[in-house]
């Protein structure tokens, strides 16, 4: 598959970066050509030693990277969806998977909070940043993942992952392949959540982690979730 990282200059889509040469072929975009190849250079060497994949990391401008790619991860901070979308439609392939780690985030005083999106649709004019994507680009399949998961711990090769990975879309088949993705990364336990509106609820749950860092003194905190083996069918509500 052809994974292109917009952003991918940043802590998360470098880590990303890494993990997938092994298998993939990984496009690094930037604003900025130049340090897009920079950063692909950087990755290079640094997976080198690690596995063979390296020749498979190739950098440049973000439009660049999308161009023919089957998975689009926009690894950029929230306020830039309209900005990215705009540049993604004219040149993304019908029904490419976007998978999203956006988390739309803010820090208010000395916590961190969520923010909700404006969404045009009628019912509900609230939502997620990935409900915000797919409203922009609705010939591409968009897959959350990853939100929850602190870059910092994918950006090393020597650090263990033992974490769920909560996913929300509506086409079963684009969450197959990005769970069979997180897969491919060992310590990432993928885990189907819903369809796109639960993306509000993972995403809404980094703003916590980040609380919990900061005022509970939790380092790199992430989600495994606890589920019982009893026999009996367990039912919340209706
Ligand atoms: N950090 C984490 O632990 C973590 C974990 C899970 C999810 N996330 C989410 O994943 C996304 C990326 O996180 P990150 O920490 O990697 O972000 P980041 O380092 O702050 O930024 C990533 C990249 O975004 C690009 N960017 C900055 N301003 C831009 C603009 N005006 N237009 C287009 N691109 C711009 C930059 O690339 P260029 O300068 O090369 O264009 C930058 O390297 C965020 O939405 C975050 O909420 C983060």
């Amino acid at each position: 598959m052809k994974i292109a990282i917009l952003g991918g200059t940043g802590t998360l889509g470098g880590g990303l970066a890494l993990r997938w040469s092994a298998h993939h072929e990984i496009a690094i975009g930037s604003r900025d050509s130049e340090k897009g190849k920079r950063l692909a250079e950087e990755y290079r060497q640094e997976v080198k030693e690690r596995h063979d994949g390296y020749e498979r990391i190739q950098g440049g401008e973000n439009t660049e990277a999308i161009r023919d790619s089957d998975v689009i991860v926009p690894a950029l901070p929230y306020v830039f969806i309209p900005q990215m979308a705009k540049m993604i439609e004219p040149v993304v392939k019908s029904h490419a998977i976007i998978l999203s780690p956006i988390v739309p985030m803010e820090k208010k005083g000395d916590h961190f909070i969520y923010v909700d999106q404006e969404l045009s649709m009628q019912e509900n004019t609230k939502g997620s940043a990935a409900e915000l994507i797919a409203q922009y680009l609705p010939q591409t399949r968009i897959v959350v993942a990853l939100n929850t998961i602190p870059a910092i711990m994918l950006s090393k090769f020597d650090r263990q992952l033992d974490y769920d990975v909560f996913m929300a879309g509506d086409d079963q088949e684009a969450v197959q392949v990005i769970a069979d993705l997180l897969k491919e990364i060992p310590g990432l336990n993928p885990v189907y959540a819903g369809p796109l509106p639960v993306a509000r609820q993972i995403e809404g749950l980094v703003p916590l982690l980040l609380n919990l860092s900061r005022h509970g003194k939790m380092k790199a905190p992430s989600f495994k979730v606890i589920s019982t083996n009893i026999k009996e069918e367990v039912q919340y509500g209706g």
